[in-house]
Formats: structure tokens, C-alpha cells, sequence
């Protein structure tokens, strides 16, 4: 069974301004906000995935956006250094979580930045690294190492694509969702190179967030506002769904953002073997 950690919006808010999405001026609705986010968890146990959840704290907002947590390999959780002190105060939270949840903690050197899950994604065996904006290339090979698998660092070249996550979203090893203008020439070919299938989504839906879904089996959750990109997945013989996360993208977020999956995401050729 998905195993899948969320945190509760109880003190989410758009706080301070870390990425161009946010702006204090455009502050969340917190009932909505709730709402949205009990029916993101809702469509998460309709694909019969298990949710656990991390308590929310006050004072950290970005709390709810669990993917940065960590990098998840087997029992192994590859700790966040986030770039933004902002966020810096997360990281006891995540890793008194983990920890008591029985995984192997390792961590990136200190004067390295990593954001977990958000930019650091496998589709098969491989790991595809997203970099500049947030976390460190040199980060992402030290991880390589660690885990022992191969790393393919692509650089994040558009401010609003800050995440690898918002921009690119492995469905199974060897098929992937992702938005080509985040990317330079050779991330695009890095991608292409490495993955057969690669579904392509437009300025408008990337900008809803459409690269942001999480996977569960078959089931393919994004925010509203990605027809195109769902009759893709469709035809592709997956099962798209739709849910409102528009209190989330005030952040910089959505679906994927908002959950870490904790036994290996689908695309993940270790999961796929496991
Ligand atoms: N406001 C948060 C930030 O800028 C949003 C994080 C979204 N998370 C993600 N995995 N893309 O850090």
C-alpha cells in the first residue's frame, strides 16, 4: 500500500516571499485552504494509499509542503538543508518525524542547500536532479554516491519552476510528465536521452501546476485547470484526477508539494522491484 506523509494547513499562509508565486499582498484563505487540502488527502485514500501525518507548527507555514522534507530511498531519508532561512526551521520537525518512524537519516554537507523530494526525483533507477534555484548540483552527486545511483543533474533556468517538482514528474520508470521551457537545451536532452516516453505540458496548464501530481498506482491527482494534460494521461492508460489547490499555488505549491511519499514513489525503479 502508498504510504504518503501530509501536514495539517492549521498554520499555513503566504508569511514571507521566496519564490515569485508568493506575494503577502495575495495572502491564502485558511477555511478553503483546509478544504483544499482535506480533498487532496480525500482523493489520496480514494487510491487506497495510507496518509500519515506530520503535526503542523507554528511559525512555519511551508511546514504543509512536505515533499522538501526529505529524499526517500528505501528506509533511508536524505534530510533538507533549505536554502531560505524561512524555511531552515522545518528540519528538526521533519527529522524528529522520520526518525521516530524508523528511517536512517543522512544529510548533505552544511554549505550545501537540498530541498528533498522537490528536486530530487527517480524515474527508473536514475535520479533527476533539479539545480541553481534551490539545491546545489554538488548536493545531488554526494547523494549519488550515498545511495550508489546514477544522478542527472538538469538546471532549473525559469524562476517560476523553482522545483524540479513543478516542473517534471515521473509516472513510471521510463515515462514522465514535464514542461520544456524550465528547462535549457541540455536538460531537455538529459530528459529525452533518458526517458522514452515524455509527456509535455503547455505554458498555461504548467502554470496551474499540471507537473505537480502525485502518483498513486495508476491514479494521477493534479490541481484544476490541466484538461490537456489529463486526456494525455488518459490515452496513455492512466487515470487522471482533479482537485482545487488554488490557496496552495498563493506558495509556490500544489498536489505533489503537498505529500512525500514514504515508501518509494511509483517511477522508482527500486519501489518497482520491491
Ligand atoms: N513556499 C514554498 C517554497 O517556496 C513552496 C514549496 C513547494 N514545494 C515543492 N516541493 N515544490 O519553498
Amino acid at each position: 500500500m502508498a504510504r504518503i506523509l501530509m501536514c495539517p494547513p492549521e498554520f499555513y499562509g503566504i508569511e514571507y516571499e521566496i519564490n515569485p508565486w508568493m506575494s503577502r499582498q495575495r495572502q491564502s484563505d485558511p477555511d478553503l485552504a483546509r478544504e483544499q487540502w482535506n480533498g487532496l488527502h480525500a482523493h489520496l485514500r480514494l487510491a487506497s494509499a495510507e496518509i500519515a501525518l506530520l503535526p503542523p507548527a507554528k511559525g512555519l507555514p511551508d511546514l504543509v509542503f512536505t515533499a522538501n522534507a526529505a529524499l526517500i530511498y528505501r528506509r533511508t531519508a536524505v534530510l533538507a538543508n533549505f536554502r531560505h532561512p524561512e524555511r531552515q526551521g522545518e528540519i528538526p520537525y521533519d527529522e524528529a518525524w522520520l526518525t521516530a518512524d524508523g528511517f536512517k537519516i543522512e544529510r548533505v554537507p552544511e554549505d550545501l542547500h537540498f530541498e528533498g523530494a522537490g528536486d530530487a526525483l527517480f524515474c527508473g533507477d536514475t535520479l533527476f536532479a533539479g539545480y541553481r534555484i534551490r539545491s546545489h548540483a554538488l548536493g545531488h552527486q554526494g547523494i549519488g554516491r550515498l545511495l550508489g545511483c546514477r544522478v542527472i543533474p538538469v538546471e532549473l533556468v525559469d524562476p517560476y519552476y523553482y522545483h524540479l517538482d513543478t516542473c517534471f514528474c515521473p509516472l513510471a520508470p521510463g515515462v514522465a510528465i514535464y514542461y520544456p521551457a524550465a528547462f535549457d537545451d541540455y536538460g531537455r536532452a538529459a530528459l529525452a536521452a533518458h526517458i522514452g516516453t515524455l509527456i509535455p505540458v503547455e505554458d498555461q496548464e504548467a502554470r496551474s501546476f499540471a507537473c505537480n501530481a502525485v502518483v498513486v498506482g495508476r491514479t494521477v491527482v493534479t490541481n484544476t485547470g490541466c484538461p490537456r494534460l489529463h486526456a494525455a494521461l488518459s490515452a496513455a492508460g492512466f487515470t487522471p484526477r482533479s482537485t482545487p489547490l488554488s490557496e496552495f499555488v498563493k506558495a509556490g505549491g500544489s498536489a505533489k508539494c503537498l505529500t512525500l511519499r514514504l515508501d518509494g514513489e511509483e517511477a522508482a525503479g527500486w519501489k518497482s522491484r520491491a
